[in-house]
């Protein structure tokens, strides 16, 4: 991919290359190796973003788990609040395991707030979350965030499962969007 990459009518920068994601990936990986050892969690992943981050961690994650892949629904239309409502595709039994939710990016957290009042009515043992990327000053400090790859200033960014209005989730690379 270019080191500018416009997209619709945004342009972005290359901000995160591949290499430097696979070695923070790898690092998580050898924590969670260690951490979850003896506990085969579940590991849940947030579809459409988290596809590329949650393969290239999974790859990594040695020890025995499940993987499960889930789809946050929220309401549509005029009503549209933009909070999850539901959980679409989720196949494993909750109650009582170690489950790790994997994110592409932990924003505002609004979307994970939700997501983890709705799994805990399922009564897992304890919830957990890996992210790729992490936006500190949307964020502050809702809730612990276990695992993450990088936190990033408040913009907008692109690339490695991330979209800008449904484009730019194939590249390798993570670009952030440049002022206009
Ligand atoms: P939340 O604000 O943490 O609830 O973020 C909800 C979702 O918005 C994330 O899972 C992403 O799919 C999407 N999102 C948030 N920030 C960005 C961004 O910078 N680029 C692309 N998608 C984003």
């Amino acid at each position: 991919m270019p080191d500018i990459w416009k997209l619709k009518d945004k342009s972005f920068n290359k901000f995160i290359v591949n290499n430097d994601i696979q070695e923070k990936v790898q690092e998580l990986a050898v924590r969670i190796n260690t951490d979850l050892d003896g506990k085969t969690p579940l590991f849940i992943v947030v579809l459409n973003g988290a596809f590329i981050f949650a393969s290239d961690l999974l790859k990594k994650v040695t020890i025995d788990c499940e993987i499960a892949f889930v789809k946050l629904s929220s309401y549509k239309g005029t009503d549209s609040t933009g909070v999850v409502q539901q959980i679409i595709g989720l196949d494993r039994d909750v109650k009582g395991r170690t489950i790790v939710i994997i994110e592409d990016i932990v924003d505002t957290g609004l979307t994970l707030v939700r997501f983890r009042e709705i799994l805990s009515e399922m009564e897992p043992a304890n919830v957990m979350i890996a992210t790729c990327l992490l936006k500190p000053d949307a964020f502050g400090d809702k809730f612990p965030i276990d695992y993450h790859c990088f936190s990033i200033p408040n913009e907008f960014v692109v690339g490695y499962g991330l979209d800008y209005d449904g484009l730019g989730r194939n590249s390798s690379d993570i670009y952030k969007i440049i002022a206009q």
